[in-house]
């Protein structure tokens, strides 16, 4: 499951989310490819921030984003805010 929320279309901003259920599933390039897929599309409605909130524990998430071009701008407790503008992809 990968998408978009959040979008405002007028501030050409939104967060992504991704979430591949089957750890069967893990490691074979699909987050990458539906990353890039929903980067894609979001950049061709006008977006050009995409924001996102990961744990800190979670290591494996957080290389995808940023191998997406993501940087990490701030946190908070547990988590971590990262941020991908156009031109990152
Ligand atoms: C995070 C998640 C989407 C990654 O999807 P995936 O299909 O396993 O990732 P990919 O196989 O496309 O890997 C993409 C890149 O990230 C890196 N990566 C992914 N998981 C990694 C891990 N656990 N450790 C190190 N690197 C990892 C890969 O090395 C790969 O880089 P490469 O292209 O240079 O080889 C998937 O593990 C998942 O759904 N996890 C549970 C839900 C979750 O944590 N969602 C994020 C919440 S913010």
């Amino acid at each position: 499951m990968v998408g978009l929320t959040e979008i405002d279309l007028k501030a050409h901003v939104s967060n992504a989310f991704i979430m591949i259920g089957d750890k069967d599933y893990w490691g074979l390039g699909i987050g990458k490819q539906a990353m890039e897929y929903v980067i894609h599309k979001a950049y061709k409605w006008g977006i050009t921030e995409i924001n996102l909130e990961v744990f800190k524990s979670n290591t494996g998430a957080i290389k995808l984003y940023e191998k997406m071009g993501f940087l990490v701008t701030g946190g908070n407790g547990d988590e971590l805010q990262m941020q991908l503008k156009k031109g990152g992809l």
